[in-house]
């Protein structure tokens, strides 16, 4: 018997419709649109109104990936969101999106794995599917960074948006779909990007608020070295386990968190710009929704067509990394 393979048969995206540029930032902390631009390749971010829910934003996504493909939401199997901003500690946020979609008949759970959430999202739906338990199941990738940025912080807030991306997985009925996956952790790395408090190791006190701990705390220069090793070698390895090499991929779509993160990928990789999607200039990274959203860019710029090549990657805090490879099957866009 041959394999069941998952393959994404539609997307859907969502951003709030408030933009915040870099000179809107340049009022809040000392910064300038010049050094944002040439330092992280961002030109503006949406951001959501105060109080607005990640599951808002990732209800948005995942509704419009269901009309798009014509499925109702009582069809979806199993509902899985990758997400470092949820509603709340508990429940999931998969819960509280089960219920606002009117997806009566799915289960579903969180995946905590920052930027690296919806890749990692997206392999562990694919599994469902493979096994023949599943026949729809939602990846959805949703942040409200903005909710746990520090404003006083200019070597933070100035690279986080908001945002949310979703896809249906279904069983491939052509052969094309998502061929292998690679993932690691590395949880030497956990200092270096992270949320100190609001976990079972800090809770929530006076001082932690007072020392503002409830908020994204990074060590670029860090981050960003291992980023750039972490995308090469997890994309290396994918591709060689196949028997590819990086000329067979038509298109490259990694995680947006710095424009310099990618290019540097894209050279170590020999990959020619043309194959390469970005869009951090008009999103920031908005953490687990930059994948999705990268693909939908990638669509709305026809760079990706029936049979293609697709790599995706990524890395995040914990360190996380992803590598998904899939051979892509058109559909209605
Ligand atoms: N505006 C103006 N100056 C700034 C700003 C800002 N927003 N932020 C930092 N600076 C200053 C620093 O204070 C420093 O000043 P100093 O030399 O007087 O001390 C100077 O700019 C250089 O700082 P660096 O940290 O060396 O700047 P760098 O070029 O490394 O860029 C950045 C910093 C953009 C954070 C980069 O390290 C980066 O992108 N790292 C990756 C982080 C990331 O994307 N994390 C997100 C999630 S993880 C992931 O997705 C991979």
């Amino acid at each position: 018997m041959s394999k069941i393979r998952a393959k994404i048969t539609s997307l859907g995206r969502y951003v709030p419709g408030r933009v915040m540029t870099n000179a809107d930032l340049a009022k809040l902390v000392d910064t300038s649109d010049e050094w944002i631009r040439t330092r992280t390749g961002i030109s503006e971010r949406h951001v959501v109104e105060k109080g607005t829910p990640t599951s808002d934003l990732a209800v948005a996504a995942a509704r419009e990936a269901l009309e798009r493909r014509g499925v109702a939401a009582s069809e979806v199997d199993l509902i899985i969101v990758a997400t470092v901003t949820p509603d709340m500690v508990f429940p999931a946020t998969a819960c509280i999106v089960e219920d606002k979609l009117g997806a009566t008949r799915a289960w579903g759970f969180d995946i905590s794995a920052a930027c690296s959430g919806f890749l990692y999202a997206l392999t562990m739906g694919a599994q469902f599917i493979e096994t023949g338990a599943h026949k729809k199941v939602l990846v959805i990738g949703a942040d409200v960074m903005t909710s746990i940025l520090d404003y006083t912080d200019r070597t933070t807030c100035v690279l986080f948006g908001d945002g949310a991306g979703a896809v249906l997985l279904e069983p491939s009925e052509d052969g094309h779909g998502i061929l292998d996956f690679y993932h690691e952790v590395d949880g030497s790395g956990r200092s270096h990007l992270h949320m100190p408090a609001g976990g079972s190791a800090m809770p929530v006190s006076h001082e932690t608020v007072e020392q503002r701990l409830h908020y994204v705390r990074q060590d670029g220069s860090q981050v960003f070295k291992y980023a750039v090793r972490k995308f090469v070698d997890a994309s290396r390895t994918v591709l060689q386990r196949n028997d590819f090499t990086p000329e067979d991929v038509d298109c490259f779509v990694a995680h947006q968190a710095n424009a310099r993160i990618i290019d540097s990928a894209r050279e170590r990789l020999g990959l020619p710009e043309e194959k390469v999607v970005k869009n951090i200039h008009r999103y920031g990274n908005t953490t687990a929704a930059t994948i999705p959203l990268a693909l939908g860019t990638a669509l709305d710029e026809k760079r990706i067509k029936d049979g293609d090549l697709v790599l995706l990657a990524s890395v995040g805090a914990g360190f996380t990394v992803g590598a998904v490879l899939a051979r892509w099957s058109a559909f209605g866009w």
